[in-house]
């Protein structure tokens, strides 16, 4: 089972940008958490992080056809990219939208998401936690969803 993960503008700067809202752990220590709870889950990780919207485009619709699930916290891009709206329907590849904040007790132009609708599911609040459950959620749905799921692992 294959999962992309997929990372928006300034997520880059994870452990420096505001620790007090979004904690203190680097994007390269949730990307090695992820992996190694998708080892245990039997699944495989793609990880990418991106400040770019058209970057994030072309990654996602580069997804069709290759996994067999997503994970897609579009940071800022969350609330305001139509065109990333349109290349994850064009991608048609199952998602969880994730966020480490809980993005409807923020500021008004944050409780929008352009993704949620879209989505399997939504995690938003739970720190880089919100990663792992995501994952979680994403991996059991697949299995209960997928005709012939690609791995036997349980979660
Ligand atoms: C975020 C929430 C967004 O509103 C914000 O622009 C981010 C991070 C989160 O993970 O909590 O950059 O997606």
């Amino acid at each position: 089972m294959h999962i992309a993960v997929v990372n928006g503008p300034n997520l880059n700067l994870l452990g420096v940008r505001e620790p007090d809202r979004y904690g203190i752990q680097t994007l390269p220590q949730i990307e090695a958490a992820v992996r190694a709870r998708a080892r245990d889950l039997g699944a495989e990780i793609g990880w990418l992080q991106s400040n770019h919207e058209g970057a994030l485009v072309e990654a996602i619709q580069a997804l069709r056809g290759r996994a067999d699930g997503a994970l897609i916290n579009a940071a800022a891009f969350t609330h305001t990219s139509i065109a990333i709206r349109d290349a994850v329907l064009a991608a048609a590849v199952p998602f969880v939208e994730v966020h480490l904040t809980n993005i409807w007790a923020r500021e008004e132009e944050r409780r929008r998401s352009l993704l949620a609708d879209l989505a399997v599911g939504v995690v938003a609040g739970f720190g880089p936690q919100s990663y792992l459950l995501a994952l979680e959620g994403l991996i059991q749905w697949l299995r209960a969803n997928t005709p012939h799921p690609p791995s036997s692992a349980q979660v």
